[in-house]
């Protein structure tokens, strides 16, 4: 009884502090605020969305389909970040704060905010861990309610279709499975903090060069099992509450306004219930938009603020699609639990991040060669290391444009301005690791000075950098500014030269057979110093495999060079003075698939990454819905091994060679062995029927290859559906 009653005045109490809160968000006195019926916490979000919606005035709902601009410009209501749509007071409805956040949350300095730099989205995918993508969202997720945002603006899920794109390293890579599978992941880990996921940029906005004038031209069916795949999965298995559409043109039509992209693929055929917000400044029209299926126009109100509403007024913009539009924005809120949780507000613990970066940077680095064991270091046995290149006496590289995050105290350039150096320096931390060694540093700017350090040291380590930025594509492969010269030097006077690369994508090795060991660290994080000498000194064994091809030269590529680069304003944000076209006639071979399709030798192939241990597959065994075999560590020390399962189709199909369906990373002790089974959806060995219009799994006989990347592939195994 006692028990009862205290558990009665519990729930008043909660009730009442309930009904305060309320009161205050809705400005009146507790006594006169009975909750309004869409605060009922049972009804679904598309019940409490139709609630709400019956309340709203026609200006309301037009608040609600555009934003007041970003970055805390005068008159805005923004927190600082990219944007801001203003809430409705009167309904309990709280501005929407919308933050960049691909690789962390985004600069917003002048009000002395610190934000974790994870290692870039590339550097994510190639963990292959879902876990580790779900971590990645936790943090953003995380950051961005200690900063009072409740709404993201990462999740770039682009593919890897131009090696050279400015923002590969916010993206996931080049296979759609790998890359929508992580996404999926990531935004299940930023959403489980009651922020608004995103996802980015809709669709085919491949380069940077010509962004706003190209016009991408690409087959339905392509289309649908390369780019919009990596979408598909995202959205479907992501659950995002957004989808942010691109700058480009899409077979004619801007993506913002291009309802095969919008409503016939985005909403019907993958039921997304979300809102579509454009690209900032991407709209380009009012009724077409909105009645192609665009929900909000960002940042401004040029096009869905007074004209939007004087089309509707005018019969040109059927209210029924106004509603729909602002249903869609309050059942995303309701969703993801910003109208019943808001963000608080705190000091975010830059620890906890850190923590979180360093364990993926650990598992995200690559790598990519190791001549006679080079690697790991035995810091007992060297005497001195020459460190040269890139600032790795203080710092590391991070990307550039809407994915900078600003180094702690502040202080990033802003948008176009020089690349962005985090301190962490691999100097410090490599001393630590070998504290009875000279560690020396040069700083490369002259090769004879660096290669006669490096002839005179044990050990000689050169950094080297691309810088990455959205706005601007990487012309070529080659590392800027002759690094591949200095490195060349370096490695004459030192044969067992390390190199380690921060870099946002593939880049090519014309010295590779002349360097000792090569590490890919991507862009690492602001732990990524100590995750470099971790990996150096052999304290983790490094278990990343490529999310993307690294191809010998531009002249392997399906595209030699870049559509678009050779016209005068092609590069830089794009705004050219010609529209031009971007014809993706590679179609489905998109990285490996081209190299494969074209039997063309990748410098290193998509999949691929070395161990300090080996591994061995053994006895595969094959059906149509998973694949079992033996992983057996038959190396000295404990590792992790990403197998992979790819898939020949029939040959009706007419498909590249192969292609990823499925992976698991397994942890192994010396000795250890596991078996494995690795679930295939059918939708992975399926083809896209454009007739049917729909995905089509043909009849025949199948192929499975296993192994440990898409050119090593010791075990395989036929079957037929
Ligand atoms: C970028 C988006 C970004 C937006 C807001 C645009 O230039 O393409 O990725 O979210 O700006 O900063």
């Amino acid at each position: 009884m006692r028990d009862r009653r205290l558990r009665y005045s519990g729930i008043g109490a909660a009730a009442l502090l309930f009904t305060l809160a309320l009161s205050a968000t809705l400005g009146q006195r507790a006594s006169q605020a009975p909750l309004p019926a869409w605060m009922n916490k049972s009804l679904s979000p598309d019940q409490r969305a139709d609630l709400v919606l019956a309340e709203m005035t026609l200006d309301e709902k037009i608040t609600l389909v555009h934003g007041t601009g970003g970055f805390a410009q005068s008159g805005s209501r923004s927190n600082g970040g990219a944007g801001v749509i203003e809430g409705i007071p009167r309904l309990g409805l709280p501005d929407l704060q919308l933050a960049d956040s691909a690789v962390g949350v985004r600069a917003a300095a002048e009000r002395g905010r610190y934000s974790t730099l994870l290692p870039s989205a590339l550097g994510e995918a190639a963990t292959w861990n879902p876990k580790m993508a779900w971590a990645y969202g936790d943090v953003i997720g995380r950051e961005l309610r200690d900063q009072q945002y409740n709404v993201s603006l990462g999740g770039g899920v682009n593919i890897t279709r131009e090696p050279r794109n400015g923002r590969n390293f916010e993206y996931l890579g080049e296979d759609p499975i790998l890359a929508g599978s992580m996404l999926a992941q990531f935004l299940k880990g930023l959403q489980s903090n009651n922020v608004i996921g995103d996802v980015k940029h809709y669709a085919f906005n491949d380069q940077e060069t010509g962004r706003n004038i190209g016009n991408v031209r690409i087959g339905t069916r392509a289309g649908r099992e390369t780019d919009l795949l990596a979408f598909e999965i995202a959205v479907t298995e992501g659950q995002p509450g957004m989808v942010m559409c691109s700058y480009n043109k899409l077979n004619g039509d801007w993506a913002c306004e291009n309802s095969y992209l919008l409503t016939d693929v985005l909403k019907k055929a993958w039921g997304f219930k979300g809102f579509v917000l454009s690209d900032w400044g991407g709209t380009h029209s009012t009724v077409k938009a909105a009645l192609a299926g665009l929900d909000n126009e960002e940042p401004g109100s040029r096009f869905f603020g007074p004209a939007l509403k004087k089309a509707v007024e005018d019969g040109e913009a059927p209210l029924s699609r106004l509603d729909d539009m602002v249903h869609r924005i309050l059942r995303t809120e309701f969703a993801a639990g910003i109208v019943d949780d808001p963000p608080k507000g705190r000091v975010v613990d830059p620890f906890r991040g850190a923590d979180t970066a360093q364990e993926i940077a650990e598992e995200g680095i690559v790598l990519l060669k190791n001549a006679n064991g080079r690697l790991p270091l035995a810091a007992n046995r060297i005497r001195s290391i020459a460190i040269v290149g890139s600032h790795a006496d203080t710092s590391l590289l991070s990307g550039g444009g809407s994915a900078q995050v600003d180094p702690p105290g502040g202080g990033a350039s802003r948008f176009g301005g020089p690349p962005v150096w985090f301190p962490t320096s691999p100097l410090k931390r490599i001393q630590a690791k070998a504290p009875n060694a000279k560690v020396v540093y040069n700083d490369g700017a002259d090769r004879a000075s660096a290669a006669s350090l490096a002839k005179s040291s044990d050990v000689a380590i050169v950094f080297a950098n691309q810088p990455e930025s959205e706005g601007r594509d990487s012309p070529t492969l080659a590392l800027p500014e002759n690094q591949d010269g200095l490195i060349e030097a370096v490695a004459a006077a030192n044969p067992q030269t390390i190199v380690i690369l921060e870099t946002g994508g593939p880049v090519s090795m014309p010295w590779i057979g002349k360097v000792g060991a090569v590490v890919e660290s991507w862009y690492p994080g602001i732990r990524g110093a100590l995750a470099i000498a971790n990996i150096l000194f052999g304290d983790v064994n490094p278990s990343g495999k490529l999310p993307v091809s690294f191809a010998r030269s531009d002249a392997d590529l399906p595209h030699p060079r870049i559509a678009g680069m050779n016209m005068a304003g092609g590069a830089g944000r794009g705004r050219g003075p010609e529209p031009f076209d971007i014809d993706y006639s590679e179609g489905l071979k998109v990285g490996y698939k081209w190299f494969d399709a074209e039997h063309k030798d990748p410098l290193f192939a998509f999949g691929y990454g070395l161990s300090y241990t080996t591994f061995q597959y053994r006895d595969l065994k094959a059906d149509a819905a998973s694949v079992t075999f033996t992983l057996r560590n038959t190396g000295k020390r404990a590792g992790a091994e990403v197998a992979q399962v790819y898939a020949e189709l029939p040959p009706e199909a007419q498909e590249p060679p192969r292609r990823l369906v499925g992976w698991q990373k397994v942890p192994l002790k010396p000795g250890e062995a596991k078996t494995v089974t690795i679930a295939i959806q059918p939708k992975y060995l399926s083809t896209f029927d454009e007739q049917k219009n729909d995905w089509v799994m043909l009849p025949g006989e199948y192929r499975f290859f296993v192994g440990g990347s898409s050119r090593s592939t010791p075990l395989t195994a036929t079957f037929k559906p």
